[in-house]
């Protein structure tokens, strides 16, 4: 039977292999966003450095070991409200033999010790990975405000189509005299504030972006509809990160109901089209009704959902 032992410095390597054949699986699994390659995907290399390092709470953090190597691992890290979990894992050929579970209930009773009221997941959990969920149900976990997780959604086939826009609207591509009126736009239809230097820095200095995949809708001048979209392929991993990603749709409030937000998405998936970027990926969380509707009327599909799940510890 393995040992549960409280996670030490010195096991970062054997740790960090364990982790990293134990994750193999996913990354057989389409990539839930394109901007910046799957946590899962990092080689063991930087694991080890992670679990070397001082982000990882080892006072919450236990290992099972058999016969001197790493079978399973619950590790936590420090964060603002206390200990939350980072990866847990467990060797393919021990699992079911409730492993996960046990190095689980040892950091939750650590941290139960410390005085901490409540413990989540760091890590976003995705809805595909059957046995995260599983094991997280089971140990009374649930899902943190379900209505805000993001969702991917994926269109893989797509007709390009003409696109109209109604008298007195007129489309444009995004130039960078617009980007602070783009960001007063962008930011009174999302609810938060963001500066020009966040489109930059976010968008527009990435080597992928493209201007001419980024729309606004004007009115009598103003902009009243955005939306972008980025063709990518990434070195890290260029087999399998390769698509288009549509990013910031939205029309303002006074505008809405006049299918803006409809021929917006159809331009970009149109230009991913001609840029042979399918399939087309997409996040959006489901509280967005009017968006995940009109996703769906264009042939989107919901890929996974991926959340944090909490638990009180008190
Ligand atoms: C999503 C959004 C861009 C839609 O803009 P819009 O110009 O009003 O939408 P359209 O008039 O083009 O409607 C197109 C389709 O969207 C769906 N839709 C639009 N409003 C809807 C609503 N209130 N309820 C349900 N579905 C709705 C319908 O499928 C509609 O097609 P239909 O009119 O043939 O039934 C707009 O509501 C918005 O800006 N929301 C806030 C920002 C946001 O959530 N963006 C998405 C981030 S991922």
């Amino acid at each position: 039977m393995p040992a549960i032992l409280p996670f030490k410095r010195e096991m970062a390597d054997d740790v960090a292999g364990l982790m990293h054949d134990a994750f193999v699986e996913h990354r057989s699994s389409s990539p839930r966003m394109l901007l910046s390659p799957p946590d899962e995907w990092t080689p063991v290399e930087e694991l080890a450095v992670v679990l070397g390092g001082d982000t990882v709470c080892p006072e919450a953090s236990f290992v099972a070991t058999e016969g001197g190597r790493a079978v399973s691992a619950a590790i936590a890290t420090s964060g603002e409200g206390g200990a939350q979990w980072w990866r847990i894992t467990t060797d393919p050929a021990c699992r079911r033999s409730g492993l996960a579970s046990s190095c689980m209930e040892a950091g939750e009773s650590a941290m139960r010790d410390a005085g901490q009221q409540i413990i989540a997941t760091g890590a976003v959990v995705d809805s595909r990975w059957t046995a995260a969920g599983a094991l997280l149900s089971s140990r009374g976990y649930s899902p943190d405000e379900p209505e805000k997780r993001n969702i991917t959604m994926r269109l893989d086939e797509w007709v390009p189509r003409d696109v109209a826009f109604p008298d007195g609207y007129e489309l444009a591509t995004l130039r960078e005299d617009d980007v602070p009126e783009w960001s007063e736009v962008k930011s009174r239809i999302f609810g938060w504030q963001s500066e020009p230097e966040w489109f930059l820095n976010r968008f527009m200095s990435r080597p992928d972006y493209d201007p001419s995949g980024w729309l606004v809708v004007r009115h009598e001048g103003s902009i009243v509809g955005i939306s972008g979209v980025l063709a990518i392929r990434l070195d890290r991993d260029p087999e399998r990160l390769h698509g288009a990603q549509i990013e910031y749709v939205g029309v303002l409030d006074e505008h809405r109901g006049r299918k803006l937000g409809r021929l917006l998405v159809t331009e970009c998936l149109n230009w991913a089209y001609g840029r042979d970027s399918l399939p087309v990926i997409l996040l959006t969380q489901p509280f967005r009704v009017p968006a995940v509707t009109l996703y769906e009327s264009l042939g989107f599909r919901t890929l996974c959902a991926w959340q944090s799940y909490v638990k009180p510890l008190q």
